[in-house]
């Protein structure tokens, strides 16, 4: 464990190891959850702001549990396995567009931004004309270069754009998720105001597209950089929901996560203070050869490698049977639609996001020579 200096000027311990990166995640008693995950990159969260109402990705123990309870059957792999049609469909759509545009084209903002947010909008009911307001907030949001009243001023019209949402659902219920969360939110001992109802939706649409839409642009540029492995995969499609799991292990497109330990404690046998804070690299953690001798490998045909490239503990990504299905359909229909996919520049050219919480090329220019038709 090493003593840093964070972007944001916050000195933390610097957790590396898998078995020590779990045993922080994995205790929130001792690490808290408090100062926000991502304070130490983003000066837009400062870890000693108030935690809104029903913003429950800085919420610890039983505040924490009754929200994701709330999610959770939501957002469950069988429902999410539900989905897979309408996914498929958007999917589709986008690559129709696709053949329609001469390349090259940028996969990551011509394609996967485009896609994830139409995804995770549908799944909430959000129409999409009003969806620039949450992609704006979550572009600020997660811009290092953006300061604490740029980031409310692009967070407030969300709160209010969902508030509203909400309180049109209450009265009229639609087949969404707000809808369902509204309906199950309102009975029980503790139920949920419309604020943390709203605030706990526009959580999931900020956290719910640029993640999967970076996933999506970093994991094909491996894949056409790792030829064989995509060739792996187009022999044997099969291999599909490993090669997933093991993009995002290899990957991850998060920074550390953050805590701050609420007692002294140890860890790895270094004593650390109660208020130090702790950063998580999850992403290190996913390449510790003492956990998995070659890690450093991207292998599609891994047996489980128990990664925690979406978190592990209380706080693991709610979003994460989301994120698998769609990254599943996309890696299907894109080998299987443009066998010809290919970068556009030399892959030495390729820049990477230096400015943003969520890591991935800033752009991925490809190019194809033809497009098959959907359902071949
Ligand atoms: C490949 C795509 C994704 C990756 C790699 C990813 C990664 C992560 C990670 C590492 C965490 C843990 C944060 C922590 O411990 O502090 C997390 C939490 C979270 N993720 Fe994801 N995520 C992805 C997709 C999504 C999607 C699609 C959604 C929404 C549907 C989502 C919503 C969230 C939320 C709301 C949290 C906070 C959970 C909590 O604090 O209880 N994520 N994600």
């Amino acid at each position: 464990m090493v003593r840093v200096t964070s972007p944001t000027g916050i000195e933390a311990w610097l957790v590396t190891r898998y078995s020590d990166v779990r045993e922080v995640l994995g205790d929130p008693d001792r690490f808290s959850n408090r100062s926000g995950q991502v304070g130490h990159v983003l000066a837009n969260t400062p870890p000693d702001a108030p935690v809104p109402a029903g913003w429950f990705a800085r919420m610890d123990g039983a505040e924490h549990l009754r929200f994701r309870r709330l999610l959770g059957p939501e957002l469950s792999v069988k429902r999410m396995e539900r989905l897979r049609p309408a996914v498929q469909l958007l999917v589709d759509e986008r690559i129709d567009a696709l053949a329609e545009t001469a390349p090259p084209v940028d996969l990551y903002q011509g394609f996967a931004v485009p896609l994830t947010s139409s995804i995770i909008a549908e799944l909430l009911g959000v129409p999409a004309a009003d969806r620039p307001v949450f992609q704006k907030a979550a572009a600020t949001l997660f811009d290092r270069n953006s300061d604490v009243e740029e980031t409310e001023a692009a967070m407030a019209p969300l709160f209010s754009y969902v508030g509203s949402l909400v309180e049109q659902r209450r009265h009229k219920p639609g087949d969404d998720l707000i809808s369902r969360l509204i309906t199950r939110g309102t009975g029980g001992e503790q139920p949920f105001s419309d604020t943390e109802l709203a605030v706990s939706a526009a959580g999931l649409l900020i956290a719910g597209f640029d993640t999967t839409a970076s996933m999506i642009s970093y994991g094909m540029l491996a894949l056409l950089h790792h030829s064989d492995q995509l060739a792996l995969l187009r022999a044997d499609p099969s291999l599909i929901p490993g090669a997933v799991e093991e993009l995002v292990r290899y990957l991850g497109v998060g920074t550390g996560l953050m805590r701050e330990a609420t007692r002294d404690t140890e860890i790895a046998g270094q004593r650390i203070a109660a208020g130090d804070f702790v950063i998580a690299a999850a992403q290190a953690a996913n390449h510790d050869v003492q956990h998995l001798p070659d890690a450093d490998r991207l292998d599609v045909t891994r047996a489980s490698s128990q990664h925690i490239g979406f978190g592990y503990g209380p706080h693991q990504c709610v979003g994460q049977q989301l994120a698998r299905v769609e990254l599943k359909v996309v890696l299907e229909t894109l080998q299987r639609r443009i066998p010809t996919l290919r970068l556009a520049v030399p892959f030495e050219q390729i820049e990477f996001k230096t400015d943003a919480a969520v890591t991935g090329p800033a752009a991925l220019p490809v190019a194809w020579d033809s497009v098959l038709p959907a359902g071949r």
